[in-house]
């Protein structure tokens, strides 16, 4: 099963491909996870990415197409991957469908969790992420056992760079701009998926089973 998690940043993408990867035991590739860890690494595509990151702004396709594609070669992803934050402008999307076609095969599922603005700003300031592991909470509707500390490998939790309000702004205008054609993108295909996004995550989470079947 090959599914891409489409919504707005905040929306709970990684949250609901997290749980998908459980259940359907395939890989979750989250592109921002993967510039995170080369920026925690010191790499040079870390130091490239963050320039972009910082300021809400996209990472150049350059830098993040090829690394998709050569992801989903990878023996793990024969039996389906969920993508998380990837693709998020049309030539992305354009790439990965080539890069499907000569493999044989195609998308399944493309899953856009709905979210409106005014609820993201809100649900961004109060994310918390594992320094070390990458787990994430929410003070208020997800919040750790012990303030700040992680529930799963007891290391420090913090607001990520990019949840800043000035820059949640930003990362929203550039969804709106780049991003959301992709929502006409996979309706023409006819894969394209809606869930709400507002409701409560083991909701949320449901109502993608029910779409992907148990
Ligand atoms: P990325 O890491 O992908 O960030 P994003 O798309 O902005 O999305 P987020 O991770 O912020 O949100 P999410 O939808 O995963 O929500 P989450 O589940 O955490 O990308 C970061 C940056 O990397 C980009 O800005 C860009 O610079 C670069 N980048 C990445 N991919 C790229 C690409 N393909 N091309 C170019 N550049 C790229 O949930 C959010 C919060 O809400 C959490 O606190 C969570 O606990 C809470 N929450 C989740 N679900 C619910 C619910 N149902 N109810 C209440 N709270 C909930
Ligand atoms: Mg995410």
């Amino acid at each position: 099963m090959k599914i891409i998690m489409l919504g707005a940043p905040g929306a709970g993408k990684g949250t609901q491909a997290k749980q998908i990867a459980g259940k359907y035991q395939i890989p979750h590739i989250s592109t921002g996870d993967i510039f995170r860890a080369n920026i925690k690494e010191g790499t040079e595509l870390g130091m490239k990415a963050k320039t972009f990151m910082d300021q809400g702004a996209l990472v150049p396709d350059e830098l993040t197409v090829a690394l998709v594609v050569d992801r989903i070669q990878k023996d793990d992803c024969k039996n389906g991957f969920v993508l998380d934050g990837f693709p998020r402008t049309i030539p992305q999307a354009e790439v990965l469908d080539k890069t499907l076609a000569e493999m044989g095969e195609k998308m399944d599922y493309a899953i856009d969790v709905d979210v409106p603005d005014e609820n993201i700003v809100n649900r961004m300031g109060g994310r918390r992420a594992c320094v070390n592991c990458g787990a994430t909470y929410h003070i208020v509707n997800i919040p750790t056992k012990v303030e700040g500390i992680c529930d799963k490998c007891n290391s420090e939790t913090i607001l990520r760079d990019d949840d800043k309000p000035e820059t949640v702004q930003k990362r929203l205008s550039v969804y709106h701009e780049q991003t959301q054609p992709l929502i006409d993108y996979y309706k023409s295909q006819g894969i394209l998926k809606t869930v709400d996004g507002t409701r409560p995550m083991d909701d949320v989470f449901a109502a993608i089973v029910e779409i992907l079947g148990a």
